[in-house]
């Protein structure tokens, strides 16, 4: 599959996991293409803490569960019946869970790239991301990634040393079928706009 296919083809996936469990070797090529990221200072600040013990899925799940629950009662009604079908995670029917970290402490006090924009450092992180989310694409591997969590809890459940933050969870397993269209603009949550509305020139009211 060529690089644009695979950016065509991404969708962030919930429902379409097949159950099975994706394979370590197919796994460890997703978590190298994800390692060669490029990296603000070549800090490489990322980790990827891989879980798939029942339990723990479970507990994330019901955390999961809450947060949506709060996120759907703050909405005003006709937004929460929007939102209401809209599934937000595939934690336990993924059966695998990969915890993307950052450790702003990596590379050193002098992080070549960062003294000005902190947040280049996370960026880092994200486009590690990006790069194992595209190389699964290309696998016929989903992968959805979940925000609906309390950073603490989830740091706590898998014992993160003091410093190091999740970044994401992310849902990872084999797929029968990428969904054309994202879930939010397929259940009128909220759909995508062209690419000449995000385009500016010289200023950005250019
Ligand atoms: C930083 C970030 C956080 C996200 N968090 C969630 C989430 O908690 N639950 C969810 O269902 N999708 C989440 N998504 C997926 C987006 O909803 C999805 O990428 C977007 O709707 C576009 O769909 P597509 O990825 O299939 O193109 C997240 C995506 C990003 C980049």
């Amino acid at each position: 599959m060529s690089v644009y296919e695979a950016i065509r083809r991404r969708r962030d996936v919930r429902a379409e996991f097949t159950g099975e469990i994706v394979d370590d070797t197919t796994l460890w090529r997703l978590l190298d293409a994800a390692h060669r990221a490029p990296s603000v200072g070549n800090s490489q600040p990322w980790d990827f803490v891989l879980v798939r013990e029942q339990a723990t899925l479970r507990k994330f799940a019901e955390h999961v569960a809450q947060r949506r629950v709060e996120f759907r009662d703050a909405l005003p009604p006709e937004r929460a019946a929007t939102f209401e079908p809209i599934k937000i995670e595939g934690i336990l029917e993924s059966g695998t869970g990969i915890v993307v970290c950052y450790d702003h402490g990596r590379g050193g006090p002098q992080v070549l790239g960062r003294a000005t924009v902190p947040e280049t450092g996370v960026y880092s992180a994200v486009l590690a991301i990006q790069n194992f989310w595209l190389a699964a694409t290309a696998e016929g591997v989903g992968v959805g990634w979940v925000s609906f969590y309390d950073p603490d809890f989830l740091a706590d459940l898998i014992d993160l040393p003091e410093g190091i933050r999740p970044v994401a969870w992310l849902c990872v397993g084999p797929v029968d079928e990428f969904q054309d269209i994202p879930d939010l603009e397929r259940f009128g949550w909220r759909a995508g706009r062209p690419l000449t509305d995000a385009v500016h020139h010289e200023t950005y009211r250019g």
